[in-house]
């Protein structure tokens, strides 16, 4: 049984097909990659599984349990957690509070407060935060913004990790703190699906990539393949 499965994916907004017929799966412990140009349906296809949207039609299977329409919330205490293209910090609250959030209402049974401290403490350990605990949100630089939206969505405790372009807009040396962190998760045993434009991090971190455009599938396969796909070259990474 796969992790995650898309059968027949799709979602119109007025006449622009933004997923069209998208089937996928994704098994516990890969790092899928998600590409393609930009407006190809990446951030669409996050929405989906995350029902923010509903598919019409199509169908979600979280191992096997059909969640599709699924409210939102419910898709996170299964286990199922994201980060966002457009950093969706709560900005005016220190640190620690964001993660905290992720961590008293992101989970079926809701933990004390001193646990959920305890919890946002080590994660943001793990990110690479705790010297900016208390700092109000706002005042972290983008990279770090970003690490803390991980340690937000970690500490819902997803068995799936959605990464919508963790990487935009950081400097190489961050982008190669980013790939680390990536990688840390996957060995935590979490799995990963990442959109990226940084083909030098999803070359290296995927095991397996998919291209979109125009809404729809237009390539599977490891990172080799996908690097050498005609069609892949030509819509996407150019000669
Ligand atoms: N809520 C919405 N209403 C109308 N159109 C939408 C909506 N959400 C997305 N779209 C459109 O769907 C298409 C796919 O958008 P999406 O954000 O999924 O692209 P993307 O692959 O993530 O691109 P990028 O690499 O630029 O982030 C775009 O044409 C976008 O304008
Ligand atoms: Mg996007």
């Amino acid at each position: 049984m796969h992790l995650l499965e898309g059968e027949g994916v799709s979602i119109h907004f007025g006449g622009l097909a933004a997923v069209s017929d998208v089937s996928f799966y994704i098994d516990q412990g890969e790092v899928l990659g998600l590409i393609g140009p930009n407006g190809a349906g990446k951030t669409t296809l996050f929405n989906l599984i995350s029902s923010c949207y509903v598919p019409r039609p199509g169908i979600l299977k979280f191992k096997g349990k059909n969640i599709t329409g699924m409210s939102p919330y419910k898709i996170c205490r299964l286990g199922i957690a994201r980060t966002f293209q457009t950093v969706k910090i709560f900005a005016n609250m220190p640190v620690i509070d964001n993660v905290r959030i992720g961590s008293l209402f992101g989970n079926t049974r809701s933990p004390a407060s001193a646990e959920a401290n305890q919890q946002s403490i080590e994660l943001l350990e793990f990110v690479g935060l705790s010297r900016v605990m208390n700092t109000p949100a706002r005042d972290l630089t983008l990279a770090n913004q970003k690490r803390l939206e991980v340690a937000r969505a970690l500490a819902t405790k997803p068995e799936l990790l959605m990464l919508d372009e963790l990487m935009a807009g950081l400097n190489p040396t961050e982008v190669a703190q980013a790939m680390d962190l990536v990688r840390q998760i996957r060995d935590k045993g979490i799995t990963i699906i990442m959109i990226e434009h940084v083909m030098k991090a999803i070359m290296s971190v995927c095991g397996r990539i998919i291209v979109l455009h125009h809404g729809q599938k237009i390539a599977e396969g490891t990172p080799q393949e996908i690097a050498n796909s005609k069609t892949v070259i030509e819509v996407y990474l150019g000669e």
